[in-house]
């Protein structure tokens, strides 16, 4: 069990079989409003909601990013103030990171305010969406509508978590993969030695003291933030041109980050990252897609400043920094996953 504080905001519990008790913590809510999705996530809702009896009522969106929507959270607003949610009382999110996105920005504009627990059932939930305040829905774009807030209280529970097939564990250690490249070595050891079955707890306490870092400088994502989206310069082109999932992506971003990485700043872990990768069952180059959509994609980018395109490099393990990169260097990192030519 563990216990850490995100932001001096957020307190952070990682532990087995956490109860409804644990979940409300020191809350003195009158009503508790448990939002969450169909399938895993609302059964383990309706669980903690039943044992807080008559103040405690469901909330079930629609599945994945389908929640997130402002017709949902008109929708949601709706059913709290029906129910008569005052200030004072509670929100707590069970789900993956559709649902804790949602939650934590129906929690902060709902009279203007109230607090809210998260309840990540999704390994990328606990590593990644629970953490660091970032919530919102989408429009035509991704996360186009939201607020800069933390929730009060996230509750990992490695129950949950460890009962996911390899397969949904992917793209949280995808994420997990990518806090050890930016910001602790150990944790990459950790991931290359054992893939998958690395200790779960150790990577997902790992994983969150990074992102809690650098969100502590940068809430606001002003500048340094933005590291944690290594791996995602490339890998956003990706999900978009060639319709993979965003851990697989970010997999392959990686890579070719890694490889602007070597050219601009000698970073020497190229392979080490590469075979973490492959060790966890991602891929390391991209499926076939149309290299100029990649580039046209990467222009529009919006890390991109002053039209120079601009990515988070690292000089090594734990030493991220965002630079400008050159067309040579972009033409070099696509074509290392097999963008634009045979991987080179
Ligand atoms: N706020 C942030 O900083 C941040 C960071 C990363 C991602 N996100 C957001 O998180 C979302 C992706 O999160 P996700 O990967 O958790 O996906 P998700 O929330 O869409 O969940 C994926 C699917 O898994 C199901 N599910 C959830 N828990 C389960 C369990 N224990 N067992 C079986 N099925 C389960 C869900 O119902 C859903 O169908 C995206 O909307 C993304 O934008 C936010
Ligand atoms: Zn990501």
């Amino acid at each position: 069990m563990a216990e850490l504080v995100v932001g001096g905001v957020t307190a952070v519990w990682i532990g087995h079989r956490a109860d409804a008790a644990l979940v409300r913590a020191d809350s003195a809510a009158q009503r508790i409003a448990y939002m969450t999705q169909p399938g895993i996530p609302g059964t383990i809702a309706r669980r903690l909601a039943a044992a807080e009896g008559a103040a405690a009522f469901l909330i079930e969106v629609p599945d994945g990013d389908a929640a997130k929507s402002l017709a949902v959270t008109e929708e949601v607003c709706g059913r709290l103030a029906a129910a008569g949610m005052e200030r004072g009382d509670l929100i707590v999110a069970v789900g993956g990171g559709a649902v804790t996105d949602l939650a934590g920005f129906v929690a902060a504009v709902y009279l203007r305010g109230i607090r809210v627990h998260y309840v990540p059932t999704t390994l990328l939930g606990a590593v990644d969406a629970a953490i660091g305040g970032k919530t919102g829905v989408n429009l035509e774009a991704k996360n186009l509508v939201g607020v800069f807030r933390h929730p009060a209280r996230v509750i990992v529970d490695l129950d949950i978590l460890g009962a996911l097939s390899p397969a949904a564990r992917r793209p949280g250690a995808a994420e997990a993969l990518k806090a050890g490249m930016v910001g602790d070595a150990e944790l990459v050891r950790l991931l290359e030695r054992d893939g998958l079955d690395a200790p779960i707890d150790e990577v997902i306490e790992r994983a969150i003291r990074v992102k809690a870092a650098v969100v502590e400088q940068d809430f606001r994502e002003a500048g340094l933030r933005a590291v944690l989206n290594y791996g995602h310069t490339v890998g956003h082109a990706l999900e978009v041109a060639a319709r993979i999932g965003h851990g697989e992506a970010i997999a392959v971003g990686m890579v070719a980050a890694g490889r602007a990485s070597a050219l601009l700043l000698g970073f020497d872990a190229e392979d080490r990252q590469r075979a973490a990768i492959a060790r966890l069952g991602l891929p390391i180059a991209a499926p076939a897609v149309d290299a100029d959509r990649i580039r046209a994609l990467l222009g529009a980018d919006k890390k991109r400043s002053g039209g120079v395109p601009r990515m988070v490099l690292l000089a090594a393990i734990g030493n991220p920094l965002v630079a400008a990169v050159d067309d040579a260097t972009v033409t070099a990192a696509l074509t290392a996953v097999g963008i634009g030519g045979p991987i080179r």
